[in-house]
């Protein structure tokens, strides 16, 4: 999969899958699945990190989990998140971040908004670099909206996602990622735009969907928006494991004979 596939995929009516990973283990495994592409997002800020926004998030974070993430990933398309504020410093920084990225192995690289960063976007698709766009809740933007809360409920809000996308679109990205808009809007978005719409919490009617990782393994126990459907029990799962393996170091069931070296 290339970002060519992507515009290919939609003009074929073909439905897209990606879902994030951030490190080499979780990449492997995916590499064993027809998804159709990985997001290295600012997500790993939260999920991996622990902290309460992706504000946090760093080039330099983000460069070892696309260099993880790409060792495991073998053919899948590989994409990274610019994090927050690294393509808001003028060009050169900008270039300077998307280098880093893209010389860690990621094959393309996605940016929250469009409006005031434009110039890098095109520099950026001049420059032979996929960019995929994000729009909707835009998770760095988290302060100005006052919390994460979905987004292109008026009239208003929802006229500016649509001329963003179609910014985005005329600028050279190959597609975009909506984020929490109500379904509608994601539709008629996808429908107007000639590059696919890739959502999360944005409905049935985009191209593809994308769901962070942990949240579709049930992993995030304290995390469960309605979007994020869970498509295991993983916390119950791994706790039941791990209570397991406790268990049988204590009365003594662990190691056997034959798990042991003579
Ligand atoms: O960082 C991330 O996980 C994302 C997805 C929500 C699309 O941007």
């Amino acid at each position: 999969m290339y970002s060519h596939d992507f515009l290919r995929a939609k003009s074929e009516g073909r439905k897209l899958s990606m879902a994030t990973c951030y490190d080499y283990t979780f990449a492997r495994l995916l590499s064993r699945t027809a998804l159709d592409g990985i997001l290295v997002g600012d997500s790993a800020a939260m999920v991996m990190h622990g902290h309460s926004s992706t504000l946090s998030m760093t080039v330099e974070i983000t460069r070892m989990h696309t260099q993880a993430v790409v060792r495991g990933a073998g053919e899948k398309f590989v994409v990274a998140d610019m994090p927050f504020l690294s393509f808001r410093k003028g060009l050169a920084a900008a270039m300077d971040t998307a280098q880093v990225l893209m010389t860690a192995g990621a094959h393309a690289l996605k940016l929250e908004g469009v409006d005031g960063h434009e110039d890098v976007i095109q520099r950026m698709v001049q420059s032979g670099i996929p960019v995929m766009g994000h729009l909707g809740l835009q998770p760095q933007s988290v302060h100005a909206y006052g919390g994460f809360r979905v987004q292109g409920r008026s009239d208003d809000s929802s006229r500016d996602i649509v001329r963003q996308a179609t910014a985005l679109q005329e600028l050279g990205a190959f597609a975009i990622v909506l984020e929490c808009v109500p379904a509608k809007l994601a539709q008629e978005i996808t429908m107007a735009l000639r590059i696919p719409t890739v959502g999360i919490g944005a409905g049935a009617g985009c191209d593809g969907q994308i769901l962070v990782l942990q949240d579709l393994l049930g992993m995030n126990v304290d995390f469960h928006p309605k979007f994020s459907r869970h498509f295991m029990d993983g916390s119950c799962t791994i706790v039941d494991a791990v209570a397991r393996f406790d268990e049988a170091v204590k009365t003594g069931a662990f190691p056997l004979p034959e798990e042991s070296y003579s």
